[in-house]
């Protein structure tokens, strides 16, 4: 089993959400068969932030390969990294904090990045089709407030409907929310999201 995890928490240290996002790793680690071998790959986009999208990226990015530049071809190299990363993996695990009522920006930037046409999402006489099926894919989502199942939480269908015009339907979602509510309710907040992973991971 492949694992990517990408964390994308401004903070290098004391990080709910890459934590959450280790301890989920470690549960599927602990649920693995006898003998299945898992690999983990961890990519932290707050340590080693992707590049924006911006207008020399979009070029690049339209310009047939052949013709690209060294500049635009190392550019575009740096998407399809992760796109690759994307496609090896069977199991996706991502710490997702809130920032200002929406995902971190550098979170943002690698949806950017994996989401290319005819590569990971492609356009039928349908309609659109995502190309990334067959994987599982883990949220460990941290909140200062509180916001689960109610409109002011614009995070999750944002995920699930990014996620699933790519391919990626079996999502997981895992909450801490009120973590700046004090230190009580930080710790009932994290013991809750780790009774939550018993549960996603176990389904
Ligand atoms: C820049 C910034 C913006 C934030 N915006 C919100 C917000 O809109 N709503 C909220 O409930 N918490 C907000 N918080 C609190 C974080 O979601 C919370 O501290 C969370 O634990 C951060 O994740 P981390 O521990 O993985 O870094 C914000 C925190 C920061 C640093």
């Amino acid at each position: 089993m492949n694992i990517l995890q990408i964390n994308s928490s401004a903070r290098a240290d004391g990080s709910h959400s890459t934590q959450l996002a280790r301890t989920v790793v470690d549960r599927l680690r602990a649920a693995a068969t006898d003998g299945q071998a898992i690999a983990l790959t961890v990519r932290d986009l707050g340590q080693t932030p992707h590049p924006e999208l911006n207008e020399a990226t979009l070029q690049a990015l339209f310009t047939h390969s052949e013709q690209r530049t060294p500049a635009q071809a190392a550019r575009v190299a740096l998407d399809d990294a992760l796109i690759a990363e994307l496609q090896a993996a069977d199991v996706v695990v991502l710490g997702v904090p809130m920032y200002n009522f929406g995902v971190p920006a550098a979170l943002k930037n690698w949806i950017d990045a994996i989401s290319r046409a005819k590569v990971t999402f492609q356009y039928t006489a349908n309609g659109p089709e995502g190309l990334l099926k067959g994987k599982t894919v883990y949220f460990a989502l941290t909140r200062g407030g509180f916001y689960r199942d109610t409109p002011a939480d614009s995070q999750v269908p944002y995920l699930k409907m990014t996620f699933a015009f790519l391919g990626m339907t079996d999502l997981r979602f895992v909450y801490a929310e009120g973590l700046a509510l004090g230190a009580d309710a930080e710790q009932q907040a994290l013991v809750g999201a780790q009774t939550q992973i018993e549960e996603v991971v176990a389904a």
